[in-house]
């Protein structure tokens, strides 16, 4: 998002392109009880590109959880994010499962990492929950995602991070963004997942930095109470 409603990347009008996913999902039967924006809200560094995402977000009336991503100012993140029914970096229990948002941004880079304060207080919340099942949200990959480029600014903690997130317990599910693709892959009982952006996307599996033509995009995911879960993946075509 930018402040300017006309701001452009890779020449799509961004704020367009989100509309379109949020009017996709409007027009749609299926109805959420929760957003989960994994990171990248905004691209101009700006306040007032947190507050137009916030302008498109409002009208759906749900709380929407949200952890930063590498083009995030966090001071900037936090006033509109912190702010309900936003919520940044928040943990919280939803029937029997445990919803946690990690911060894995290192400032300066595009790369990330799992703070050690940040892992402690991942094991101290599922620790403290009496949550059957838990789904943990941040915006770089933990685990390398086939693309040269790409592998050099996922988590540089990856590994640690998966084995704290096994230790921890009860965790089923991991989502992250950041990668502009879709990505499933299960690693050890873990569903590992990303969305696609609402915006542009990168191309799969290549070396180089490339555009994918694929359309926005968004995710559904249900979470039923025996730990189990459905996703599906929804691109937004150009009616
Ligand atoms: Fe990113």
């Amino acid at each position: 998002m930018f402040a300017d409603l006309y701001g452009e990347l890779r020449g799509t009008v961004t704020a367009d392109s989100l509309q379109q996913v949020l009017d996709h999902y409007t027009a749609g039967d299926w109805r959420a009880d929760r957003v989960l924006v994994t990171g990248d809200l905004i691209q101009d560094d700006s306040a007032g590109a947190y507050g137009r995402f916030r302008e498109f977000l409002l009208p759906l009336n749900l709380r929407v959880h949200c952890v930063p991503g590498n083009h995030d100012i966090r001071a900037l993140m936090q006033k509109t994010c912190r702010v309900p029914p936003f919520s940044y970096c928040a943990y919280e229990e939803i029937g029997d499962w445990l919803l946690i948002g990690l911060d894995s941004c290192v400032k300066g880079d595009a790369g990330g990492q799992v703070r050690e304060d940040e892992l402690k207080r991942l094991s101290e919340t599922i620790a403290d929950s009496s949550a059957k099942h838990v789904m943990v949200c941040l915006h770089h990959p933990p685990v390398p995602m086939g693309s040269a480029w790409l592998d050099t600014v996922g988590l540089s903690n990856g590994e640690e991070f998966l084995e704290r997130l096994q230790s921890a317990g009860r965790v089923r599910l991991m989502v992250f963004g950041h990668v502009h693709q879709a990505f499933e892959e299960e690693h050890d009982g873990i569903q590992i997942i990303a969305t696609p952006s609402t915006c542009r996307q990168f191309k799969p599996r290549s070396d180089e930095f490339a555009v994918d033509e694929r359309p926005p995009a968004y995710r559904r995911i249900t979470l039923e109470s025996d730990g189990t879960f459905e996703t599906e993946l929804v691109w937004v075509e150009d009616d």
